[in-house]
């Protein structure tokens, strides 16, 4: 019965919002539903696994999420901000190892004006890379500037569609920003990412469905997933875990439903499993953001604990990610990885 449904969402690229919480719900359809999203993966986005280089650049942050490390009342974390400069040349290193996309990640610092973005979207866009911005919420003009700048695609999760869940979780935001800004970004032509924070305290599966709808219905581009990992310097400190298998099974099921999307396998789900982003990359996903942040800034850059790599160095990401991926049988992508277009839009 659900390996029908599996059959029919592998064919039609849909599903009811019932449906939908059916196969969550069901660890023993996992495997056929990685493996449908599997071959559903290989047909619109094809073997190549495209790399972006993450640079952390500021855990400064002006908002106090519940879940995440570098919330504005953790007195316990080290800040840093890296300067301008420091940003550019981690963007050239980056584009050394090979990337062809560099993803500018940081807290809500607003240290970061247009004035200081756009100077460097500007530098770094020389190098002819693709730049996705990862910085939070802004204004409409904000975006606009940091597009005309250089930046191709945003990164905002929405982490949980249930606007009064986000607002408990999220104190001072309000969900209806969020979207807002979700809008604003598809509005002036970024490719938008979002995703979920799969396990928070008071989500169901329902609402999980509903996330994986509102990302079809957006038609949004990128698709970050991960389990929520306890971090005890935040208020969830005590909470349990996200379940690596429904993280899983989430991932397979937005492949099933938005074939062309850019799915990473996130550093969230190999802290939780060691092997972890292999097995999400065969469940779905065609994409893997190796940090290429320095020394001791990404052990600083604490989302949550046990984060992987915080001793390696960004050659050794580089060369770790592609035997990985060759010894899956896949290969890394040449090009800078925009959102393939293969269905009638
Ligand atoms: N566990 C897992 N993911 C987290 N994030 C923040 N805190 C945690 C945590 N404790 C995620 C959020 C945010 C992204 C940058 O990191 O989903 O959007
Ligand atoms: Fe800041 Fe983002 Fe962490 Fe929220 S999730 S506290 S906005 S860095
Ligand atoms: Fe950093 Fe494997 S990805 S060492």
């Amino acid at each position: 019965m659900l390996d029908r449904l599996v059959l029919r969402a592998e064919r039609e690229h849909r599903l009811d919002k019932e449906d939908l919480v059916s196969l969550l719900a069901s660890p023993e359809c996992e495997e056929a539903l990685a493996a449908a999203a599997d071959r559903v993966r290989h047909a619109y986005v094809g073997d190549g696994i495209h790399l972006r280089g993450l640079i952390e650049f500021s855990n400064i942050c002006r908002q106090n999420c519940m879940y995440c490390g570098l919330r504005r009342d953790n007195r316990r974390l080290e800040r840093y901000r890296l300067s301008g400069e420091e940003i550019v040349m981690l963007a050239e290193k980056a584009k050394g190892y090979g990337y062809r996309t560099v993803v500018l990640q940081s807290g809500e610092d607003p240290y970061f004006n247009v004035e200081r973005m756009a100077g460097i979207l500007r530098e770094i866009k020389k190098l002819d890379m693709a730049i996705t911005l990862s910085i939070g919420e802004r204004s409409y003009e904000e975006y606009k500037a940091f597009r005309e700048a250089g930046a191709d695609r945003y990164l905002l999760r929405i982490e949980t569609t249930n606007e009064a869940l986000y607002e408990k979780l999220d104190p001072g935001m309000s969900y209806k920003n969020r979207v807002r800004c979700l809008q604003d970004l598809k509005r002036l032509g970024y490719e938008v990412g979002t995703g979920t924070l799969v396990g928070l305290p008071g989500q169901s599966l329902e609402s999980i469905a509903e996330d994986i709808l509102f990302y079809q219905e957006m038609d949004v581009d990128m698709l970050g997933i991960g389990p929520l990992i306890p971090n005890g310097d935040t208020p969830l400190g005590d909470e349990e875990a996200g379940d690596f298998h429904l993280t899983r099974r989430m991932v397979s099921l937005l492949r099933l439903l938005l074939p062309e999307a850019n799915i990473p396998a996130t550093t969230a789900v190999e802290t939780m499993v060691k092997g972890g982003r292999e097995i999400i990359l065969a469940s779905g996903a065609n994409v893997v953001m190796p940090n290429v942040t320095e020394g001791e800034y990404r052990r600083k850059y604490a989302l949550y604990p046990g984060k992987i790599c915080v001793s390696d160095t960004p050659a050794d990401c580089r060369g770790c990610m592609e035997g990985r991926i060759r010894a899956m049988g896949r290969y890394v992508a040449k090009g800078k990885g925009f959102r393939a277009r293969t269905l009638p839009q």
